[in-house]
This record gives structure tokens, sequence and C-alpha cells, in this order.
């Protein structure tokens, strides 16, 4: 053994990404991993084999290069064996799932909606929402900031972007609750989510039949329409589409709120800068997003050929995960990065919305809820403080998403 792959198996004996530890704070491991071994091979919980990209200049690397591909389905045949990863579920046929050319007809449908322009449209509606959010814990006189404010603000919005009745909004919980853990959770993915991807996929039936017939000013309502006229989406597309949104309306800008909140309250100096200048908060945003992002690990990626990276030999058919924690805390890229400084600079360059052809969507949305949220919050809680033990504070668990359980907050 030579000595740099001895120095590298001793580091690496420290290095559990399953572990309890490694959930409540990632970063020293990810510090290990940058320095000893980049690009990290671990056992997943199902038996399978996956690499770990921890540093920023691979990180993006990967993500813009066309021989990690996302549809697992080409590989299929031949690596049946590898791994019991399947995407192939009635939910699965959207732009997070496919590989150019079909991803750009998947997302070109739905990009439309998603412009900063278009999305700017919400902003009065955001503030409403936001404003009566923050009336209701106010008259409860205490708040548990991720159950009552940052978990139900995004949710609200996306549903009714959609154009989802209010009162079938709480099964929507459950579900992308359930679909997102099974994600998390390979072993018992497929058997754990059958159920519920049958009720989800029933819901939308029903949901896309009564849009057809009586079209609303929804987004529903516009992909049926562009489904009809151009025959662009197939039905089993257009639920993929659909399930997609409400998951990712569902389950990120929680995070982007609630890591944000948590941030400005371990540091008062920062909270009292952006109190003091609200016009702060584009670049406070951008550092929240890099100082603890919401989206821990990019989705699967899928070697199509054999690809050399860091002195590893990454085979097709290998999946490959991309630690986008760990590069916005890469100090080759931003200097001393665990310090949380919204005025820094380069924060801009963060990879919590991803990079490439799959880059966030929804950013524009989540910026302008994320803006909207916590100036407000500012504006009307100026003495907003932390209502527990930190050392109390638990994160979920789980790879893919970044967020504490509860954040229970005095004002
Ligand atoms: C702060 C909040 C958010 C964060 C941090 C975030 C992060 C991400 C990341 C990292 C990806 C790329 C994943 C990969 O390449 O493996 C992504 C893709 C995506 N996001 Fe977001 N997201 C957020 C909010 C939203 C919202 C609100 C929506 C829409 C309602 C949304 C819709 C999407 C879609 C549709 C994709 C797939 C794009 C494609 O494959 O072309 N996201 N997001």
């Amino acid at each position: 053994m030579s000595e740099q792959s001895s120095r590298q198996q001793q580091s690496n004996e420290s290095v559990n990404l399953f572990s309890e530890t490694f959930n409540q704070n990632p970063y020293p491991t990810f510090r290990i991993l940058r320095g000893h071994d980049p690009v990290y091979q671990t056992l997943m919980p199902d038996g399978h084999i996956a690499w770990i990209v921890t540093r920023y200049e691979d990180a993006v690397s990967v993500l813009k290069d066309g021989r990690f591909i996302k549809d697992y389905a080409k590989l299929r045949d031949e690596q049946e064996q590898k791994t019991s990863h399947d995407h192939s579920s009635a939910l699965a046929e959207n732009m997070l799932f496919s590989d150019p050319p079909d991803h750009k007809r998947l997302r070109s449908l739905v990009q439309q909606a998603f412009t900063p322009k278009m999305i700017e449209r919400y902003r009065g509606r955001i503030e409403e929402i936001t404003n009566e959010l923050l009336d209701n814990a106010e008259a409860k006189g205490r708040m548990e900031l991720v159950g009552d404010f940052s978990f139900p603000l995004p949710i609200i919005v996306i549903c009714e972007l959609l154009g989802i009745p209010k009162e079938d909004r709480n099964q929507f919980r459950t579900w992308s609750n359930a679909l997102v853990e099974a994600n998390n959770n390979p072993e018992h993915a497929n058997e754990n989510m059958q159920p519920y991807v049958e009720a989800f996929v029933t819901y939308l039936q029903q949901l896309t039949a009564e849009r057809r017939k009586d079209p609303q000013d929804d987004l529903v309502s516009q992909l049926i329409h562009a489904e009809d006229e151009g025959d662009r989406l197939t039905e089993k597309e257009l639920y993929g589409v659909i399930s997609l949104l409400i998951i990712a309306g569902h389950e990120t800008t929680v995070n982007l709120i609630t890591n944000g909140v948590l941030a400005l309250l371990q540091h008062p100096d920062q909270m009292e800068q952006l109190k003091n200048q609200p016009d702060l908060i584009h670049g406070a945003l951008n550092e929240f997003l890099r100082y603890e992002g919401p989206v821990e690990f990019s989705t699967d990626r899928w070697a199509n050929e054999t690809v050399e990276l860091q002195g590893k030999t990454i085979e097709r058919g290998d999946h490959v995960l991309v630690a986008l924690d760990s590069a916005d805390h890469d100090p080759e890229h931003f200097d001393d990065p665990d310090v949380f400084d919204i005025k820094r600079e380069s924060n801009s360059k963060h990879l919590a919305f991803g990079k490439g052809v799959h880059f966030c969507l929804g950013a524009p949305l989540a910026d302008l809820e994320g803006e909207i949220a916590i100036t407000t919050l500012l504006r009307r809680m100026p003495d907003l403080q932390l209502d527990t033990e930190p050392e109390k504070l638990q994160w979920r668990p789980g790879m893919l998403m970044r967020g504490l359980k509860e954040l229970p907050v005095a004002f």
C-alpha cells in the first residue's frame, strides 16, 4: 500500500456518512474528505457503492459533465446487479430524472412560468400569506418556526400556483414527506413508496380530469393545455412534473428559511446588520444558501462511461453524489468558509441550487419566498430569540436535505 493510500485509509476510518454525528454536523467530515479523499467511495445503506464528490471544482465539473446521466433506465439492463435503485415509478418521468434532449422538452414547458418576472407577480400574495402566518403565531404567543412558519409558507404558495384546492393540501404533506424519506432510504424505497405513489397518482388523475373539463388560471391548467395542444407531455410526464414541483416546493425552501433564521440567531451581530439594513437581504440569502445549504447532496447521477476523477476510476454504471454543502465550504473557493458573513462577496457562486442543465428551476421563487419571509419576520419580531438550548436542536435524518426538525423561537 502506498504512503498516500495508507494516509487516506487512516483518515477515512473516521468517516461515516450515515452516523448521527455526521447528521448533526457534517462539516468536520467534509473537511477530512476534501483534504484526504475528495472522490470518496462509500457503501450505501442498501449495500451498493457510491462515489461522493466533495471539492468545489470537482462538484462543478461533475454537475456539468454529460457523461454523468440522470436516467438510470438507460443503464438498467446491463447494471441490474449493481444497485436496486429504480426511478421507474409513475411519478419519475420528470426533468430531474431525464437527460438532454428529453430534459429540455420537459423543462421548457414549465420554465416560462418560473422566470423572475413571472414569479414577481406573486410578491403581494406571498406577503399576505407571510403576514397571516405571523398573525397566527402572535395570537398564540409562541412559535415553533418550522411548523408555524417556514414549512407552511412554501406549501401554500406552490399549491396556489398549481391550483391545488386548499382542502387537499394536508394530504400532500404526508405524500411528499414519504417520497423524500423513501429517497433517503433506498433500501426500502420501492416497497414503502408504492401506496403513496398510488394515492398521489389517483389524486392527480382526478385533479387533471377536473381542470381539463373546467380550466382555471393556474399552472396545472396551463400544463394540460400544453399537453393537449402540441402533444408535448404524456400523461405520465404531466404527473411527473406536477409531483416534482410539489415535492420541490415542500422540502427545500423550508430549509432556506429555517437554516437562515438559525444562522442569524447564532450570529446576533449579523442579525442586527440585516435588521438595520434590510436591503442587505439579497447577499444574505446567498450566504444562508452557502453556509447551511438546504440540499446537502445532489440527486443521483450515474456514469455513462468510465471517468477518471482525482485519481479514481469511476466505472460505467457507478452511482455518483455531489456533496453540495461540502463544495460550498471548500476553502479553495471561499475564504474562511465556516465564517457566516452576510456581506461576503463571492457567495453568489454557491452551489445550493446546483449547476448545469439541472440548475434549480424554482430558484427565483425560493429567493422571493426567502426574501419576504425573513425580512418580514425581522421587521415584525425584532426581538426574535432561540427558545431552547442550542444543543437540543435536531437535524432531520437523511442525506438529501439539510433541515432542522424544529426551531422554537421567542419573540
Ligand atoms: C431554497 C430552495 C431550493 C433549493 C436549495 C433547491 C435546490 C435545487 C437543486 C440543488 C437542484 C438540482 C439537483 C441536482 O442537480 O441533482 C434543484 C432542481 C430543481 N428544483 Fe429546486 N431548490 C429549491 C427550491 C425549489 C422550488 C421552490 C421549486 C419549485 C417549486 C424547485 C424546483 C426544482 C426543479 C423542477 C428542479 C429540477 C430542474 C431540472 O432537472 O432541470 N426548487 N433544486
